[in-house]
């Protein structure tokens, strides 16, 4: 059997004593966190593939920074963002329909509905109606859309909200981007999304994705059979983390089931040989290797395997509210057993994340009570350990 204590002993740097449970609850850490965390670090917003055409945009709502943002594929190909406020009295520009809202303008302009200001995908203001009104002192080419930080990596948009912020991307990234080099996530272009808002605080939401200890109770539904055999290959990288979640497949599947999974192979849970994987993952070429698990800090989750990969992000929206976003990716079916073989995975991961999102709402519910001030975590627990430790030090700097 492993060291039980084996990531303790790799990181004695993140100790092994309780973790205060006040900064899941305390309305003025969040705070703190908005200011230190979300208005001033990389965060991913999208794909580029959510907006592949010339004039299509995306505008996404970042509650946590207290703004929205649209990006806009220009009609020069390339991807720009901008706060989502009009320079004439401060609407918004793209009327937001919920957390994410797509739209296409062939001219390459949003137009704000309020007065019909109209901006070009560059953020410059292109026209105002009744312009001679204005005064003199009124200069058009200082009243563009306010211009964000944005940067790209493996199709992925990240936007950081500061004015000047504090690293490139690629610093940020630094050797997780690395790790996960040469997956091939555009291939594996088929998507499915569930979201719903929680009443929880974002960090309930990411600690209850990022350990396998939870999958012999709660997804003992889902995936009958299915035993957690712990984590392999953790690495801690800056802020960011990874490790691989190993599962043993004890079970027959279910008729349905292994039909499905003989035609895609979609699921979580079915055997692959292993071919697209970089060598950085799952090196040992372990038999129980079900996928890896990876935190992007701050709430973004990245998980890769065989054929598939999916996110989960968690968007803070108060103290003890998250909007959560789960994704799926798989590679485009081609026939229609296919397709159908698809429908089930994607069934079947959607079961497994109602049992992941019902247990959130009754901890934060629970922690509030204050009748515990900690929580106590176990060797496999270091994704959370390593979490909060990070956490802290970014609201302390
Ligand atoms: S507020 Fe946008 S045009 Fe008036
Ligand atoms: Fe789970």
């Amino acid at each position: 059997m492993n060291d039980p204590h084996r990531w303790l002993n790799e990181h004695p740097e993140l100790g092994s004593g309780p973790i205060p449970i006040e900064p899941y609850i305390a309305p003025d850490w969040y705070e703190r966190e908005r200011e230190k965390i979300f208005k001033k670090v990389w965060l991913c917003v999208g794909r580029m593939d959510e907006i592949p055409k010339k004039g299509d945009y995306k505008v996404k709502r970042l509650a946590a920074a207290d703004t929205s943002i649209i990006l806009m594929r220009g009609k020069d190909d390339v991807v720009r963002a901008h706060h989502n406020i009009c320079a004439h009295r401060g609407n918004t520009v793209v009327t937001e329909t919920g957390p994410e809202t797509f739209g296409r303008s062939k001219a390459a302009i949003v137009t704000c509905r309020f007065h019909g200001w109209v901006y070009g995908a560059d953020g410059a203001l292109k026209h105002v109606p009744s312009e001679e009104r204005f005064y003199q002192c009124f200069d058009k080419k200082q009243n563009g859309l306010s211009p964000i930080h944005v940067d790209f990596w493996e199709g992925f948009i990240f936007v950081n909200l500061a004015e000047t912020p504090d690293n490139s991307l690629a610093e940020f990234l630094g050797d997780y981007a690395g790790h996960f080099a040469g997956f091939p996530f555009a291939e594996l272009s088929y998507q499915f999304t569930y979201h719903t808002e929680l009443e929880c605080n974002w960090k309930v939401a990411h600690d209850a994705f990022a350990e396998a200890y939870h999958v012999d109770t709660i997804h003992a539904g889902s995936f009958p059979n299915t035993f957690s055999t712990g984590l392999q290959n953790v690495k801690l990288m800056g802020p960011h983390r990874t490790c691989a979640v190993c599962l043993t497949l004890g079970a027959t599947p279910t008729p349905v089931a292994g039909i499905a999974n003989s035609i895609a192979g979609a699921s979580l849970v079915t055997q692959r040989a292993e071919t697209m994987l970089p060598p950085s993952i799952n090196p040992d070429k372990r038999d129980d290797f079900a996928f890896e698990l990876s935190v992007l800090f701050p709430n973004t989750l990245i998980h890769v395997s065989e054929g598939i990969w999916f996110t989960h992000q968690f968007w803070p929206i108060a103290h003890n509210r998250t909007l959560w976003e789960g994704r799926y990716y798989v590679r485009p079916p081609k026939t229609n057993a296919e397709r159908w073989a698809t429908e089930h995975a994607m069934t079947l991961q959607r079961n497994a994340w109602l049992e992941d999102t019902a247990t959130m709402e009754d901890t934060q519910r629970a922690m509030q009570s204050r009748a515990k001030k900690v929580q106590n975590l176990q060797d496999d627990e270091i994704l959370i350990r390593h979490s909060t430790a990070v956490v802290d030090e970014y609201v302390n700097a």
